[in-house]
């Protein structure tokens, strides 16, 4: 069966009180509507479509970041969750198979709750995702007749019997696609707050005869975020989340709670992640690898064997081999390394290919950019580069040559060559005494004058 996404991101979320809308605030480096979009892909929807209102070109242009396939549709003004699903129309037509209404600033929803929601579908027209709410506030109230669904009340349009239900609606709705589509041309504005209501769709469902149910998660995966105060706690739930997986997948830490994570972090087994370690975005370490503390990575992958830090950072491209070891405050940025490659200590490697045990030595440059365009460096297997070397980009050092400390590498060095680019040395024989007599003897002249 197919099935296509709604993703409701159209509404203005003014107490986030920000220039930014709100389904763009990111939670572990990824925009809430990211969290959404790729709850919803794993279930391989053949249709995606993202209703967009305020800041929409921005909305849209982070939605098409994510999928270049997904289809989006404006909602120009904001009349009501039934109305945003209508704007989606177009995008969904010859599309046959169900759809699954989303909120693109509900950001834990778990793919397995999606899937039961799916499972359902084969007992109900329509299925919606509730939860048992700690305090129901002004969320719409699940009106329920054993496992029927009656009807859903919002807050506001609810009488006080109703008020007391405490099974909520989260919002997520699955119902075939024609179907839905239908039901929501028979809703009305009627209501508390004039808005056309997608909740309406289950009793006018019920009223043409058509079954509905609804399935329970828990209260933590239709956390809704509104404010910065609830984009703040939701950052903490993901990272609460991500340490919880981590364990369970059998990675070490020395103090998890200084451990950021990005939302699509992979730790291998047996990792080990020392104090105050960040993960931005991108960031793949295998098994057995080590980061020691206070590294700051992205974009890169590490894999087993490997160690890094403390102080390290790595940037996007940044590849490490099996046994590479990058040191304290060294930055490597679209580069390569090769097995057991060494960088250890003060060094800047960009767009560079490190041959397989080479070593780097401290203080190195690549000096990758001109001003304008950027320039690769490759060193070979076995190389060993001098400290302070500056590696004047393009520029390709052999396997098993060497730089001399100092220099500064214009030039291709064959293999197994020795280069030396630097000022050869002059030493004057006691001149350094002299010289400090003179200074000395200067300064005292100087200090009787104006004292
Ligand atoms: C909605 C539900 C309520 C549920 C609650 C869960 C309705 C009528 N009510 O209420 O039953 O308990 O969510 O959080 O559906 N949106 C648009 N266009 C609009 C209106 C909303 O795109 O015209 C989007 C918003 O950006 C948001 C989502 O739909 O992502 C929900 O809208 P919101 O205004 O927050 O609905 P609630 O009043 O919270
Ligand atoms: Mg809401």
């Amino acid at each position: 069966m197919t099935l296509a996404l709604i993703v409701l991101a159209a509404g203005k979320g003014t107490r986030m009180n920000s220039d930014l809308p709100k389904v763009l605030h990111p939670i572990a480096g990824a925009p809430m509507l990211v969290h959404a979009l790729r709850a919803g892909a794993t279930l391989e929807p053949a249709q995606i479509c993202v209703v967009t209102g305020h800041g929409a070109d921005a909305v849209e242009a982070a939605a098409l970041d994510y999928d270049p396939d997904i289809k989006t549709a404006r909602q120009d003004a904001q009349l009501g969750t039934a109305h945003a699903v209508a704007q989606a129309r177009a995008a969904l037509a010859g599309h046959d198979g169900d759809a699954i209404v989303l909120y693109g600033d509900t950001p834990f929803i778990q793919p397995e709750t999606l899937e039961r929601m799916i499972e359902a579908r084969s007992s109900a027209d329509v299925v919606v995702l509730g939860f048992d709410a700690a305090d129901p506030g002004r969320y719409g109230r699940l009106v329920m007749d054993g496992e029927a669904l009656e009807r859903i009340v919002e807050f506001k349009d609810a009488a006080p019997e109703e008020r007391a239900i405490t099974f909520c609606n989260s919002g997520v709705i699955a119902a075939d696609s024609a179907t839905l589509l239908d039901l929501i041309d028979a809703v009305d504005n009627d209501n508390a707050a004039g808005e056309y209501y997608l909740t309406d769709i289950v009793g006018i469902a019920r009223a043409r005869g058509l079954s509905a149910t609804a399935i329970a998660c828990g209260e933590t995966e239709t956390l809704g975020v509104n404010s910065r105060a609830e984009l703040a706690a939701a950052e903490v739930l993901f990272q609460d989340r991500a340490r919880a997986m981590a364990f369970e997948g059998g990675v070490t830490f020395y103090a998890p709670g200084s451990v950021y994570f990005a939302y699509d972090t992979v730790l291998g087994r047996d990792a080990l992640i020392e104090q105050n370690v960040v993960f931005g975005p991108g960031v793949t370490v295998e098994s057995g690898a080590h980061i020691r503390a206070f590294s700051h990575l992205e974009g890169c992958h590490v894999a087993r064997g490997a160690v890094v830090g403390p102080y390290a950072r790595l940037r996007p491209g940044a590849e490490l081999a099996e046994d590479v070891r990058v040191g304290n405050f060294v930055e490597i940025k679209n580069a390569v390394l090769d097995t057991g490659a060494k960088v250890n200590h003060l060094t800047y490697v960009g767009d560079a290919d490190l041959g397989a045990g080479c070593n780097v030595g401290a203080g190195t440059v690549t000096c990758n950019y001109d001003g304008v365009r950027k320039h690769r460096t490759r060193i070979g297997a076995g190389a060993f580069i001098g400290s302070g070397t500056m590696l004047v980009a393009p520029v390709a050092v052999g396997a098993e040559a060497m730089t001399a400390s100092g220099s500064v590498i214009t030039q291709d060095v064959p293999d197994g060559a020795l280069a030396l680019a630097r000022a050869r040395q002059l030493t004057k024989p006691g001149l350094a005494r002299k010289l400090m007599d003179m200074f000395r003897s200067s300064k005292e002249k100087h200090n009787q004058g104006t004292g």
